[in-house]
């Protein structure tokens, strides 16, 4: 295989202040103490989490001709993924967000969807973009010209040539459903978080959702659950719960996303079900502990190294 890590799907340029508390009145101003640029996303977090943690990484998605877009791709260079696949879309505008990061470590975005909508991988493409250990799809729900089937096909062929893939998505009801079940029956790891989990089925227990994407055809869930950790559920029947490390978190933007990049690193160093969810948890807290996506995570072994020492939340129970 050519790349350890193809990611595939939503690429954004965030632009993060904290603390928020708000929006000043008429024309004032609010002083922040903390500024920074990310590049984030459910794919672009990913693999440059990946990439710091050692991944050959391949990036595939869209930016338009623009400055944020210019940004992106440097930034992904500069980690050391291949861009080859970023398409530059004529006319387009970068996927981009202003993310106001409260003390909390919560962070409501204002967002331009962009590029994200408009890309395409296409025939010429698809045998790079799936030459790969691991191939993710992330951010399913925005990708509207990759969402009609052309993700899932590409799920497909990456199944054809043994590859494991994992899919991530940005989705709020149940009408995105119909997208990703095109894409579930060729996805070996799905990795919402519940909340997503819950908008797509309509369903409340997390068992009952898992059960809902295996008829769908996806082999295994796995769910993120913010501060309560993560839920697993194989086809097989084997699950689990995780709590999450405690940890003292600035900013839980790209969380989700660090977890992908986490888990694809497990895969590739062949970790079991709960060391893989464990360390992806840990690349998920040590995203937290910075402003900006991936801002935390450092290196495989500075990860490995945190996941050992630092310890677990008291599990809440799920439903
Ligand atoms: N407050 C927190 N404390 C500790 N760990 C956290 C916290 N919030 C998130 N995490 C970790 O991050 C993982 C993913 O978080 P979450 O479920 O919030 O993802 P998400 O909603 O998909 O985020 P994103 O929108 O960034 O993709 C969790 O499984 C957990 O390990
Ligand atoms: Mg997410």
């Amino acid at each position: 295989m050519r790349y350890d890590y193809s990611s595939i799907g939503f690429y954004t340029f965030d632009c993060l202040g904290w603390p928020y508390r708000g929006i000043p009145e008429g024309g004032g101003t609010f002083f922040l103490d903390d500024f920074a640029l990310a590049v984030s996303g459910a794919a672009g977090t990913a693999a440059i989490a990946a990439a710091k943690m050692g991944l050959k990484c391949l990036a595939v998605g869209g930016v338009g001709p623009d400055l944020m877009g210019e940004w992106v791709l440097s930034r992904l260079a500069h980690f050391g993924v291949d861009t080859r696949g970023m398409k530059t879309v004529p006319g387009g505008r970068t996927s981009s967000s202003i993310v106001t990061t409260r003390a909390d470590g919560s962070r409501p975005a204002l967002h331009l969807r962009g590029a994200t909508a408009d890309f395409y991988v296409d025939d010429a493409f698809l045998p790079v973009a799936t030459d790969a250990r691991v191939v993710h799809l992330g951010g399913v729900g925005l990708m509207d010209r990759m969402d009609g089937g052309r993700g899932a096909e590409l799920l497909k062929q990456a199944k054809i040539r043994g590859v494991t893939t994992t899919v991530d998505v940005f989705a709020g009801s149940r009408e995105d459903l119909k997208k990703i079940a095109l894409a579930l029956p060729h996805t070996d790891f799905f990795i919402p978080s519940i909340e997503e989990a819950s908008a797509l089925t309509g369903l409340s227990s997390a068992g009952d959702m898992a059960r809902t994407f295996f008829d769908l055809g996806v082999t295994c869930c796995i769910f993120t659950l913010g501060e309560n950790g993560a839920y697993y559920h194989h086809r097989d029947g084997a699950s689990f719960h995780m709590p999450a490390f405690d940890v003292a978190v600035k900013c839980t933007c790209g969380c989700g996303d660090a977890f992908n990049a986490g888990f694809a690193v497990a895969c590739c160093r062949g970790f079991d079900p709960e060391m893989a969810v464990k360390f992806a948890q840990a690349t998920s807290a040590l995203n937290s502990t910075g402003l900006g996506s991936q801002a935390g995570v450092v290196s495989f072994d500075h990860t490995l190294a945190f996941m050992t020492e630092t310890r677990l939340k008291r599990a809440a129970p799920l439903k």
